[in-house]
């Protein structure tokens, strides 16, 4: 075979969604654009995909207006070569099926990784990716719960007390056999995360350790713990 029909179907595809406003964050421009250390988050977050085992191809989906990876919003990043750029929608979910539908086809596994995690240590990825390609049809990094949770109704009775240990709060980035997130994306509407469209469609996802330097950057307390990382502090 000149054209390896093995190579041309096996690809990691990273979807690096950035097209947020950042609202709670309150800088007066969309949060992935945001410097941290003097450059924005999403160069710190695409330096580690860039390091992706198995990457084959990136596509940044942005906000319409900063889709121009020559502009000048994008000094200071440096997307791995032949990254796509793509203008996202009015929810995540929609930015990330328009990523999904810039994915080189050759890939069949797929990452959603937020820009606002953007010091995600490419562990947490590396250990995504094994986990799929190990079978899973999907798989998110998840930490620990070290708050006692509580359900409650309208009126803020709890009506329940989960046992801790079975909780995990998940991270980014989460992985998925392409197929499988690509018709998670095509049913299912008004999740928070890809992995509840595709627990939706009935298949397992797995939850992997995650790391705390994988937090999302939402606040602007999470951006001052952002620098203090960075600063090595
Ligand atoms: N995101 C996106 N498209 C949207 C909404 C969010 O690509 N319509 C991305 C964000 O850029 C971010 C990730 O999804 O990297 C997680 O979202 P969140 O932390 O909520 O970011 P924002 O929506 O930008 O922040 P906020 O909710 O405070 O406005
Ligand atoms: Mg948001």
């Amino acid at each position: 075979m000149t054209t390896d029909a093995h190579t041309a179907t096996r690809g990691v595809g990273v979807v690096v969604v950035a097209a947020g406003s950042g609202s709670r964050l309150g800088a007066g421009m969309p949060k992935a654009f945001v410097p941290l250390a003097g450059r924005p988050l999403l160069g710190w977050a695409l330096d580690t995909v860039a390091q992706v085992p198995g990457l084959r191809s990136v596509v940044v989906v942005a906000p319409a207006d900063l889709a121009d990876p020559g502009g000048p919003a994008w000094a200071g990043i440096d997307p791995p070569p032949g990254t796509h750029v793509v203008a996202g929608g009015a929810e995540r979910t929609d930015s990330v099926a328009a990523g999904l539908a810039a994915l080189d086809p050759g890939c069949d596994v797929v990452l959603v990784h937020d820009a606002a995690r953007c010091l995600t240590p490419v562990a947490v990825f590396a250990r995504v990716v094994d986990a799929v390609r190990a079978g899973a049809a999907g798989v998110v990094p998840g930490i620990p719960v070290v708050d006692t949770v509580k359900s409650v109704d309208a009126r803020g009775v709890v009506t329940g007390t989960p046992d801790r240990g079975a909780l995990r709060a998940v991270q980014t980035p989460q992985g998925f056999r392409r197929a499988v997130l690509e018709s998670a994306h095509a049913g299912g509407a008004g999740a928070t995360d890809d992995a509840a469209l595709v627990e939706q469609l009935g298949h397992d996802v797995l939850v992997v350790d995650g790391d705390a330097r994988a937090f999302k950057v939402t606040t602007v307390d999470d951006l001052a713990h952002a620098e203090r990382l960075v600063a090595g502090a």
